[in-house]
């Protein structure tokens, strides 16, 4: 025993002299720039958080402290440390995206690095930390980066002394600069070049003394609640290059003139006709401002533009002509602006446009074939939806615009055929016009289509067979609301990536085709309102990624039967049977399974669509294809344009569904909508409803139920729709149901067993409900 312990401790010993030894010797030999201190006051720094990759979003974060080690003693060879040659002092830390996750105090060691001069943490999550007033420590700063780390409250006064500082950002926090305001930092940061306070919440007018920052180059004051008049002798500072002071909605303010040297490159403000003397201007994006009068027609001095922007404005008719000046131009956007005119001739003088956007402007007549010359090989995006056009000049076989990658066309009034761009084509919509006629086969050789969508338009004939084909690039495919008629084609090959199909109100007919097993990033299925005569299709359960499910209105027969796995459906949340002739019991053992139903409050985006994005002039075009659909709540047909993803509903109503309604259905807990009305369900309401707690609607009516409504529902307290009419229930609704929460007492609810009358009742809710009640019993 005692033999062992002296080995251990002369093994711990040995072990101890050959640190020192090594220690010893690597500083004999290499003298090491690091300073013990500060490479302490590092790691220290390092170990008081965690590393977490969702704390950093950016695509190229990782963890830069991982490689700080104490055994590489110097530390200014570590990842995102910076030393002064000469000292070794440690002068610059960039651990910008380097998925650090915590909170941050003065009593943090990196405090203790009072040779920094540049500290960039950007990108990580600071947990909502205060900035720490340690920071005042730190007073050789000239650069501080702090954006996007989830950093909240008053920016503190201690900030105010880092004398040296030319550089500040600090946006995307949830920060306010209130008091200390922006004034008093104006005030203490004379030689300011840079300032970034995007989302700060300063909520205060801009002081006038900012036009003493003479340094400035750039002042990013998006987002800041500011007010009042802005200070026109800041767009005269003469080293301003980027100005930005948007989605200020309180901010007024005319802009002065501008002298020949201005060296202003990117405005996002204001709209003064000496604008036309900044002749070095390539970018003007003056979009989403509510400037009226005429646009000047100096603007036309303007000839090396690339980049105009006048969308979303209330300009009123003066001239547009002087665009045509603009051969340079790649970007136009002139959405609306109410130009109510055919196409602007001036537009064909642009040869070189890749993206061009008129939507929303009354625009009518029909498209004129001069189009096709101007930007014909450019042309990437266009936009000419929300007009009146009426159709194409002469409609050419395939349109010419070569590399043409996004295409808006629609709601609009266009007649005639479809149009089919070039195989070039990511989004296509020509949704809600009036075209006619067949899809052509030619449609199947977009190889590059990941958008298509055709809804609401007089398209009929069958769809053509090799629809298939586009599966491979194809996520989103509408058609709804056409006259298509015939089989629906065997529409998935394995690969495919669509995520959504609506080929709801058509004729449609025969069986769905079973290669939508093939689609395995199906998300939403709508078929409603067509003919199709199949049974319950079971085998769409192995779908996993299936949470729209919607079949009402077509002729579906038999029983819906046992699935055939415990795990079938697992996201499935909205379901729509209605208006079949489904027979048998209500599937009580999918009720089991379907977990997506079971949850209250899922996480994930708001509403449900699929996102596309192609590279444009540089930056990436994004747009997202929101799923929309038809569904019954509260007795009511809603259509709804977007589908949020948290809506959890099942319509199985008007079939022929029979037998008791199972006590198992309250393990659908996150269930808001349930429509079991119409069928043959008899036996009583189940008491295991009462666990249904984020139900807004519950249809029961047109049944054969019996029994009483269980006191239990009275927990159902978000009930804004109950309807148990024309049924055989007995007894009156229990005591303290919610119900009795009304505002309107005149409107209380009249019972009379065996009540006939479907909306007996209709009153105002308690403020907490915010919709209207309804119940019929
Ligand atoms: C990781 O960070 C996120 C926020 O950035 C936080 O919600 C989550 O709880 C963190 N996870 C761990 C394990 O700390
Ligand atoms: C901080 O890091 C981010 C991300 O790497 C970078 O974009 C930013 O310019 C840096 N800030 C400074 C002041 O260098
Ligand atoms: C983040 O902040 C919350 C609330 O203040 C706290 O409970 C939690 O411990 C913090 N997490 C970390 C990693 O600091
Ligand atoms: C700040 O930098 C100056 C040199 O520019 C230096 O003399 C001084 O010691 C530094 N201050 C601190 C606190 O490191
Ligand atoms: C900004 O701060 C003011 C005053 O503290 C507050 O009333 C307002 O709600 C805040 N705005 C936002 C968007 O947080
Ligand atoms: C700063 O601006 C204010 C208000 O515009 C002015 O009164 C003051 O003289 C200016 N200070 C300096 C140093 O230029
Ligand atoms: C813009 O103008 C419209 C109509 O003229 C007005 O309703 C809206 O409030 C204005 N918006 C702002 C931010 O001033
Ligand atoms: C352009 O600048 C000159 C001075 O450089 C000025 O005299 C002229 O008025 C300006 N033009 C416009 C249209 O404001
Ligand atoms: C364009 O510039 C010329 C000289 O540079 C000037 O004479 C003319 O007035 C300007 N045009 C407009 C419309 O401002
Ligand atoms: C088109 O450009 C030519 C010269 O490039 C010009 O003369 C003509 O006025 C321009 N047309 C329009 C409509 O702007
Ligand atoms: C179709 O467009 C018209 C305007 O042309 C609009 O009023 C209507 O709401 C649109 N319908 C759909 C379904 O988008
Ligand atoms: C799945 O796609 C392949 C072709 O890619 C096809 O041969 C197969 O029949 C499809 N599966 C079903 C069930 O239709």
């Amino acid at each position: 025993m005692g033999l062992s312990i002296s080995l251990f401790m002369l093994m711990h010993l040995l072990a101890l002299l050959s640190l020192y030894n090594l220690m010893f010797a690597s500083s004999s030999f290499v003298q090491p720039l690091c300073h013990d201190d500060e490479s302490f006051a590092l790691l220290q720094f390092k170990e008081s958080f965690i590393i977490n990759q969702s704390a950093s979003y950016e695509a190229s974060a990782y963890p830069k402290v991982s490689s700080w080690k104490l055994e590489s003693d110097d530390c200014c060879s570590w990842d995102g440390v910076g030393c002064n040659k000469d000292t070794g002092h440690v002068i610059s830390l960039d651990l910008s995206s380097s998925c650090l996750y915590g909170s941050i105090n003065s009593r943090s060691s990196l405090f203790r690095l009072v040779n920094l001069q540049r500290l960039n943490l950007s990108y990580n999550d600071f947990n909502h930390s205060r900035i720490p007033v340690g920071i005042r420590q730190l007073s050789n700063l000239t650069h501080l980066d702090l954006s996007n780390s989830g950093f909240a409250g008053q920016i503190p006064a201690e900030i105010l002394h880092l004398s040296k500082l030319v550089y500040l950002d600090l946006e995307q926090n949830l920060l306010k600069l209130q008091n200390p305001g922006l004034r008093s930092l104006v005030e203490k940061f004379p030689n300011m070049k840079e300032l970034y306070l995007t989302q700060v919440n300063i909520s205060s007018t801009v002081p006038n003394n900012m036009a003493n920052l003479t340094s400035l180059t750039s002042l990013v004051l998006r987002e800041c609640g500011l007010q009042g008049e802005f200070p026109a002798g800041i767009f005269q500072l003469p080293n301003l290059e980027v100005l930005s002071v948007r989605f200020n909605a309180d901010l007024t303010g005319y802009v002065p003139e501008f002298n020949r040297s201005s060296p202003l490159k990117r405005l996002r403000l204001a709209v003064p006709s000496s604008l036309g003397n900044l002749t070095e201007l390539i970018y003007l994006d003056l979009s989403y401002n509510n400037f009226t009068g005429p646009v000047p027609s100096s603007f036309g001095n303007l000839t090396k533009l690339i980049n105009l922007d006048l969308s979303y404005n209330n300009f009123n008719r003066g001239t547009l002509d002087w665009i045509g000046k603009q051969t340079k131009l790649m970007k136009l956007g002139l959405e609306n602006l109410n130009l109510n005119s055919s196409i602007p001739f001036f537009i064909r003088n642009l040869t070189q446009l890749v993206d061009l956007r008129l939507s929303k402007n009354g625009l009518h007549g029909s498209i004129p074939n001069w189009m096709w010359n101007s930007s014909k090989k450019s042309l990437q995006n266009l936009d000419l939806s929300n007009n009146f056009l009426t159709g194409f000049h002469q409609l050419p076989v395939i349109l010419p615009w070569t590399n043409l990658r996004g295409l808006d066309l629609s709601n609009n009034k266009l007649q005639g055929s479809l149009p089919i761009p070039s195989p070039s084509i990511i989004t296509y919509s020509v949704s809600n016009n009036t075209l006619t006629g067949e899809i052509p086969k030619m449609i199947c050789n977009l190889s590059s289509l990941d958008a298509l969508d055709l809804s609401y338009n007089n398209l009929s004939g069958m769809l053509p067979d090799c629809l298939g084909n586009l599966s491979f690039s194809l996520s989103f495919l509408n058609l709804r609301r056409n006259n298509f008629n015939g089989k629906i084609p065997q529409i998935c090959k394995k690969g495919s990536r669509l995520q959504m199909i609506d080929f709801s109100q058509n004729q449609l007919q025969g069986r769905i085709p079973r290669s939508l097993v093939n689609c395995t990033m199906l998300e939403t299925l709508i078929l409603g309102n067509n003919q199709i005569n199949d049974s319950f299709p079971y085998w769409l359960g192995v779908l996993l990624e299936l949470g729209v499910l919607i079949l009402r209105h077509n002729q579906l027969q038999g029983a819906i039967g046992k699935p055939k796995s415990n795990f079938v459906f697992p996201n499935l949340h909205i379901v729509d049977f209605s208006y079949n002739s489904i027979i048998g019991k209500l599937p009580l053992e999918y009720f089991r399974i379907w977990k997506a139903m079971q949850i209250i409050g899922k996480n994930g985006p708001i509403y449900m669509q699929a996102n596309m994005s192609f590279d444009l002039l540089g930056y990436t075009w994004n747009s997202g294809y929101a799923y929309s659909m038809t569904f019954t709540n509260r007795g009511i047909e809603i259509a709804y344009e977007r589908i949020p993803y948290i809506f959890i509903a099942m319509d199985l109503s008007s079939n022929k569904f029979e037998g008791e309604i199972p006590e198992l259905m309250g393990n659908l807990k996150g269930i808001q909508v349930l429509n079991l009305s119409n069928n043959l369900l008899t036996g009583s309401i189940p008491s295991s409803l009462e666990k249904l707690t984020a139900l807004e609607a519950l249809d029961l009516s047109q049944n054969k139920l019996s029994g009483e409504i269980p006191l239990q529902l009275t927990q159902l307290t978000f009930v804004a729709f109950f309807n148990v009419s024309n049924n055989h229930l007995i007894r009156p609704i229990p005591h303290g149901f919610q119900f009795d929460t009304f505002q309107d007492k005149s409107s209380w609810i009249v019972w009379k067993s065996f009540a006939k009358e479907m909306w007996k009742f209709q009153g105002l809710i308690a403020p907490s409900f915010k919709s209207r009640l309804k119940v019929a019993i």
